[in-house]
């Protein structure tokens, strides 16, 4: 657990950042895929539940919607629960081969029906149901148990088509603060962070 790296794999210029974060996010993201960084999509999003307890967990971003932030859940996991007491989330992105980490903080709330709808019909049959067969963070007697619940939601659609259970579906993180980190020699790291105020983003740099 010694061990030191030193980062040099870019630089952050202030004047070369966009004035929208929203840009420099794509744009971040474009390069990580571009560049073949395996699971780049994958970001921890921590939420709260009703005691202020956080936890934090990994899903995939899956789409940039009006520059929010969409992943896709079972709305009843504890992470589903934590949202209806608090739409206050934070995600973080890091990619350890480009130095590069993105904090981000926002209010979260559903997408629309008609959006998971979309989705869910794109994805593989077998993950259709396993929507259906997996209640997900609730507590289960073993492993029998789920694979008895895939092979009752395999009889019951019986080859047709898969519904979207009504407790599935997509959330949208509207951020309004962002941050930038890239990793510089010596620890003295970039950081650029955005903060909106009546619609209005606001650059700053903080000490690494
Ligand atoms: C790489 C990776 C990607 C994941 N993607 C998702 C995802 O998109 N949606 C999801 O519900 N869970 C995803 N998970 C599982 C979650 O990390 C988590 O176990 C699950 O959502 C239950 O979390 P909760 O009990 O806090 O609600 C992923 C896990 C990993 C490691």
């Amino acid at each position: 657990m010694k061990e030191r790296f030193d980062f040099v794999k870019g630089q952050l210029n202030m004047q070369e950042t966009p004035e929208d974060p929203s840009v420099l996010l794509d744009a971040w993201l474009k390069n990580a895929q571009a560049k073949g960084i395996s699971e780049y999509q994958a970001m921890v999003v921590a939420t709260s539940d009703r005691k202020n307890q956080v936890s934090t967990r990994v899903v995939y971003l899956r789409d940039i919607i009006a520059d929010g932030l969409v992943f896709y859940t079972n709305f009843n996991s504890k992470k589903g629960l934590d949202i209806e007491t608090n739409c206050d989330v934070a995600i973080n992105l890091f990619w350890k081969e480009l130095e590069q980490q993105i904090r981000i903080q926002g209010a979260i709330k559903k997408v629309n029906p008609d959006v998971s709808d979309a989705y869910f019909r794109e994805r593989p049959r077998e993950s259709q149901i396993g929507a259906w067969a997996s209640d997900q963070s609730k507590e289960i007697p073993n492993r029998d148990y789920l694979e008895k619940q895939l092979i009752r939601y395999q009889k019951e659609f019986d080859g047709g088509p898969v519904s979207r259970p009504e407790h599935w579906g997509g959330y949208i993180v509207v951020p309004h603060y962002f941050e930038f980190w890239q990793g510089r020699k010596s620890r003295l790291h970039d950081r650029i962070c955005y903060s909106k105020k009546k619609d209005v983003w606001t650059k700053r740099r903080l000490a690494p």
